[in-house]
């Protein structure tokens, strides 16, 4: 649900609600300052810059509200995976690197914890997140930018062909979830 609302001289409130309680539920609110528009009564006498900035408003409040940065760490589906009948050999073999190696942070069939994401997410489909993005988190770390969990730290003693493994196991948790 999108309200645009408290337009005054000066200054637009953006809310928006997200409406599904899995993600959180949490409001975003985005105030967007329209510096001193002396004379502005209302919609219609805006002007072309109040139109362009609360434009800019609606799409950061719907990029936040879509990738969940309000309600953080609630929004990952910990707990709620459901696992496919059958793995592959490969990602039979990613499964046990998986939980000797990120289940401390990313949880059990990767639906996440207090330390790390749900990786069984729509985020981290492959169009999002490809392939690439796992052997850089795997090698480098990651910075926090999506959550509140805090940085990720680069894992020692896993090579490419382990994270391989571990992507194979992830994608079939994924699909099996109906993500992509
Ligand atoms: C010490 C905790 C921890 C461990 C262990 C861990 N991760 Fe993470 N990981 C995190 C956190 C926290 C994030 C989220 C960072 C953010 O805010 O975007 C993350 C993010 C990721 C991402 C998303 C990267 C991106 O580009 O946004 C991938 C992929 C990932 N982890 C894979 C793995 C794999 C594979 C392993 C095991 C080899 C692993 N992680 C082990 C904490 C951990």
């Amino acid at each position: 649900m999108l309200i645009v609302g408290k337009l005054r001289q000066t200054r637009h409130t953006v809310v928006i609600r997200r409406n599904n309680k899995d993600r959180g539920g949490r409001p975003g609110v985005f105030v967007v300052y329209m510096g001193r528009a002396s004379g502005n009564k209302g919609l219609d006498k805006m002007g072309r810059n109040g139109w362009i900035a609360l434009g800019i408003g609606v799409v950061i409040a719907l990029l936040f509200a879509y990738y969940g940065g309000g309600g953080a760490n609630r929004a990952s589906t910990r707990g709620e995976v459901v696992v496919p009948a059958r793995f592959s050999e490969t990602a039979l073999a990613g499964k046990a690197i998986f939980e000797s190696k990120c289940i401390t942070c990313h949880g059990k069939n990767a639906a996440g914890t207090s330390n790390g994401p749900a990786l069984v997410h729509k985020i981290y489909e492959p169009n999002h997140h490809s392939d690439g993005a796992f052997l850089r988190a795997a090698r480098l770390g990651v910075r926090a930018h999506h959550w509140r969990f805090g940085d990720m730290p680069p894992v020692a003693g896993v090579s490419p062909e382990d994270v391989r493994k571990v992507v194979a196991y992830i994608r079939e948790l994924q699909r099996a979830n109906g993500i992509f």
